[in-house]
């Protein structure tokens, strides 16, 4: 099924999905593999397609998964408590997030699937060209598997808090550390309802400057 969303809308609806993940309802791995072959259209470099993409739809392994994020989150948090600063603060609805990023904790290991993208190669102390390149070959592609998503009436949250425990991942999935960066860890699942809103962000006019630079 899919929503008949205009591009304007699947691009301003497509939200961090948390608490309206439906825990309930599986998820065909047709409609998974509909929205891979779309992401794979977005660009990468030399159109080389070097990236990997590990579906993980196992309920055990999923739980292990969870099982990780749960633990990343929590030195997340230690770590703030220790003095890092805040990730959501000063952030308009920062309670809302926060409480949304508590239930996807809470239910994480009760998602049908979930993705992790690999970026080929690793960006460990590379130069910023270097990382930029590798970096710009998957993340386009993952938003678009996210778009795709939205169309069909699923949805997904960009995380990537997992990638703390990236060896211990790579260890339960056999992902090859030295050669495969994860890039995150996106849920997939149907939405409950399908009404996503516009979100808040910044003004153009704060972010936006023509021909120089200006804060
Ligand atoms: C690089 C990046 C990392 C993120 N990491 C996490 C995460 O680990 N856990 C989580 O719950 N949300 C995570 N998010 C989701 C953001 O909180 C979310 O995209 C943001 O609040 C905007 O949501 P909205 O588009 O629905 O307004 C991440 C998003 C990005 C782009």
């Amino acid at each position: 099924m899919k929503l008949h969303l205009s591009v304007d809308e699947v691009l301003s609806t497509t939200r961090a999905v948390r608490k309206r993940l439906d825990l309930d309802k599986a998820v065909p791995r047709a409609i998974i593999e509909e929205c891979m072959e779309l992401a794979l259209q977005a660009p990468n470099g030399s159109n080389r397609n070097l990236w990997r993409w590990i579906i993980v739809d196992d309920p055990a392994l999923i739980a292990e998964l969870a099982d990780h994020y749960r633990q990343s989150v929590k030195e997340l948090w230690e770590g703030q408590a220790a003095g890092d600063e805040s990730v959501t603060a000063g952030v308009p609805g920062e309670d809302k997030v926060l409480a949304s990023a508590f239930a996807l904790v809470e239910n994480l290991h009760k998602v049908p699937a979930m993705l992790i993208p690999l970026m080929p190669g690793r960006p460990d102390g590379l130069p910023a060209f270097a990382q930029a390149g590798m970096w710009s070959s998957i993340l386009q592609a993952v938003w678009s598997f996210m778009l795709a998503l939205r169309e069909r009436g699923l949805g997904s949250v960009w995380t990537t808090v997992s990638v703390r425990h990236e060896k211990q991942i790579a260890e339960l999935l056999g992902i090859p550390m030295d050669q495969f960066t994860q890039v995150g860890l996106f849920p997939i699942a149907y939405t409950i309802g399908t009404d996503f809103k516009k979100a808040w962000r910044k003004p153009l006019s704060e972010v936006l400057s023509y021909n120089k630079f200006e804060l």
